[in-house]
Order: structure tokens, then C-alpha cells, then sequence
């Protein structure tokens, strides 16, 4: 109880500093632009690459928005120092993190340029051709979440999908246009938003379900999407699992009782939730013919460096780099009431909430491995 009342001051504390800040950060937001890097390294043989692979295509919530938050009314934004500061040219872009995030790690490991958020004036043209961003920081599987915080769930982007597939069959016509959609690689990464930045936050919603009810009605999510991208033409649909959330810096804080260990109750959520996707996933494959699903575990990537920093190159796991590292997140963390640590490289987390880039980095090396051999494996019958 008394963590949901300390998660519910936070939230008004967001709140009221966004008058606060928004002032300053009105004139940094001059400074947002959208990325333009376009990173094609030569990709070897018996890699993925761009003839296999010509396209990504993103959808989820801040751990893989590369800015559509920019572009809407909402609080949850990061286009303000100091993140995006090892971006190229230091430019803070949206994303929620100090660089690149894990999907520009993989566009790069693809041979293909980063995808541009779908609501940036630039998403147009040849450029959508090798994919798109849908994602919207602060969405979950459970459109609900997403409506709190006035960004945009999977349900719309989803229709966005609709919008780009469209204007790819114009720009390349129908027999490339349909290789590119069926050979694109699509991820979805979302959900830890449901239950931190929703159902702990909302007694409304914790008296309609129980936790076991929600993950349940999380879980038909997780199927009802996956199966709707799959019937709107996607065939390489990547599914990213639930990271532990009791290791989250910013739940340490509001619901650790003072220690810096992680929270065991939120990561038997996770892990509970985890585990239903795996099996929902598995039952999906005899009812989706040509499709590769591909479950992807996060939990234990971020469990084990949170458990042995040192071993993964990191010297501090239970505090990000922005601000005291506890609870500064959005516009908490910006550069005129938080300070950054010198190296984020340091750090797993960037801020309260966020990996840093170089754990994004060896997150991508990861997934890259485990989706390689799938993807060039037949799809299911
Ligand atoms: C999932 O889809 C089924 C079948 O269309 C529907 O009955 C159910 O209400 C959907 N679940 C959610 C959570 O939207
Ligand atoms: C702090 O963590 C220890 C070790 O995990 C645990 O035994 C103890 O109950 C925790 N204390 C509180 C107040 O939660």
C-alpha cells in the first residue's frame, strides 16, 4: 500500500516538474532532430543482411521508441539533454537512453540504416523502405496503459503498419513491395509499462484484477497482436519477454524498503508473465504457417549483469547514470536540476528506467544470435 501511495507522489512530482522544467526545456526541444545516420557496414557472408533481411520494422514502448514521442502531447519525451549524448553530433532524439538503442545495434548489424520514427516529417520515400519506428514510450501490450499518458498503443500502431505497408507497395511496387513485408524482421518490445507505470499506479484497475487475472489479459494481448501483425503480412515477428522489473532501478527504489537488492515480487511477475508468453508463442506456431515466432528472454541478459556487473565490463547496476541514478527518468532527468555520471559506459542503466547504450549494445549482440540461425532456418509448415 504504502508503495502505491510513494508510486503515486512520484508520478505528481512528474507531474508538477514538467511546469517547472518545461520552461528550460522548451528551448532544448529546438535542438530535436530525427536521426539521419545511415550505417551500412559490409555485412559477411552467412550473416543477415540486407537480401535476407531488407527491412525492420519496430513497434513497443521507450525501450525501442526512436522518437515518435516528439510528436505527441504527452509528458513522456526525452528530447532534452542530457540524453542522446553519445548520439552522433550529441543530439537528443527521443530515445530514452545516452545512444543508440538495442534495434539500431540490429539495423547496423543488417546493413540497413536505422528506422525513423513513423510521425517524423522524414518518414517518407525510399527511406521507409528498409523499415519504420511505431513505437511510443509509455504504451503497453494493454492499450490502456498507453491512454494514460496520451501516446499511442499497439492498437494504432498497428493502423500506422497499415499506412506503411501501403505507401511501400507504392514506392516499390507490388513484387518488391510484398518481398519487403514478408522478408522485414519485426520486433515487438513492450509491457513493462502495464505494471509500473500502470496497474501498481491504479487501484481502479488492481480492484477489477487480481495479478494473476491481469497477466492473463496481458498474455491474450501478447497473442491477439502477434496474430494480427501476422494476418496483416508480417512473417519474422521477434516478441521481447518482460526485463526483470524488481531490478529496475526506479522499483528499487519505491518498492525495495530500503534495500538495493531487486524486488523479488515484481520479478516473479515477470517471470510468471514470461513464461505464459513462451508457451502462448509455442501454441501459435502450428496456427501461423510461414511464419518464424521468435520469443526473445531479456529477464536473464539483465538479471545476470545486475547480479555480476563486472563480469558483462559494468561497475554499477543498481543506479543509473542520470541524477542520483534512483528515480530520475523523463523529465526528471534533464541537465538543469540532475547531473550525469562521467562514463554512462559504466552503468547498466542510464536513467531510472533505461539501459544505457552500452548495454543495449551487448543486449543486440544477443539477439542478433539468437535470431540469426531461426531466420535462416525454414519457417514453420
Ligand atoms: C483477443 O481476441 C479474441 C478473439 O477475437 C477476443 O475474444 C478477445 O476479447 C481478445 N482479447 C483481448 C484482451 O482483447
Ligand atoms: C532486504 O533484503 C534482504 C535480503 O534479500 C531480505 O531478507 C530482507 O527481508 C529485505 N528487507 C526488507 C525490509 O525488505
Amino acid at each position: 500500500m504504502a508503495s502505491v501511495f510513494l508510486s503515486k507522489i512520484v508520478l505528481v512530482v512528474m507531474l508538477m516538474s514538467n511546469c517547472a522544467v518545461t520552461a528550460v526545456l522548451g528551448i532544448r526541444n529546438l535542438e530535436t532532430t530525427s536521426s539521419k545516420a545511415a550505417v551500412t557496414p559490409n555485412v559477411p557472408k552467412g550473416e543477415l543482411n540486407k537480401d535476407i533481411i531488407p527491412a525492420f520494422v519496430i513497434f513497443g514502448d521507450s525501450t525501442v521508441d526512436a522518437g515518435n514521442n516528439n510528436y505527441m502531447a504527452t509528458i513522456v519525451k526525452s528530447n532534452f539533454r542530457p540524453y542522446g549524448i553519445n548520439f552522433e553530433g550529441h543530439v537528443p532524439t527521443g530515445r530514452f537512453t545516452d545512444g543508440l538503442l538495442v534495434t539500431d545495434y540490429i539495423s547496423q548489424k543488417l546493413g540497413i540504416p536505422m528506422q525513423l520514427p513513423y510521425m517524423s516529417p522524414d518518414a517518407h520515400g525510399e527511406r521507409i523502405l528498409s523499415g519504420v519506428n511505431f513505437a511510443s514510450s509509455a504504451s503497453g501490450w494493454f492499450d490502456n496503459t498507453a491512454k494514460h499518458f496520451n501516446v499511442m498503443g499497439l492498437d494504432t500502431q498497428l493502423e500506422w503498419y497499415n499506412n506503411w505497408k501501403t505507401e511501400v507497395l507504392q514506392l516499390a511496387g507490388p513484387t518488391r513491395g510484398n518481398f519487403i513485408i514478408s522478408n522485414a524482421l519485426y520486433a515487438i518490445s513492450t509491457g513493462t509499462n502495464d505494471w509500473v507505470n500502470n496497474y501498481y499506479l491504479n487501484l481502479h484497475l488492481q480492484n477489477e484484477y487480481p495479478p494473476d487475472k491481469y497477466t492473463t489479459l496481458l498474455v491474450e494481448n501478447v497473442r491477439n497482436y502477434t496474430m494480427k501483425l501476422y494476418s496483416m503480412g508480417a512473417r519474422n515477428i521477434v516478441v521481447l519477454g518482460l526485463p526483470p522489473l524488481g531490478c529496475v532501478p526506479s522499483q528499487i527504489t519505491l518498492h525495495g524498503h530500503g534495500n538495493s537488492t531487486c524486488v523479488k515480487r515484481l520479478n516473479d511477475v515477470a517471470i510468471n508473465q514470461n513464461n505464459q508468453i513462451i508457451s502462448t508463442i509455442e501454441a501459435m506456431k502450428k496456427e501461423t504457417p510461414g511464419a518464424r515466432l521468435i520469443y526473445t528472454d531479456i529477464y536473464y541478459p539483465i538479471y545476470n549483469a545486475f547480479q555480476d556487473p563486472q563480469k558483462y565490463g559494468f561497475k554499477y547496476a543498481r543506479d543509473g547514470c542520470c541524477g542520483t541514478g534512483d528515480l530520475e527518468v523523463s523529465v526528471l532527468c534533464n541537465r538543469v536540476t540532475a547531473t550525469t555520471c562521467s562514463n554512462p559506459s559504466e552503468h547498466i542503466f542510464w536513467d531510472s528506467f533505461h539501459p544505457t547504450s552500452h548495454f543495449y549494445s551487448q543486449l543486440a549482440d544477443y539477439m542478433y544470435n539468437l535470431v540469426k540461425p531461426i531466420i535462416l532456418a525454414p519457417p514453420n509448415p
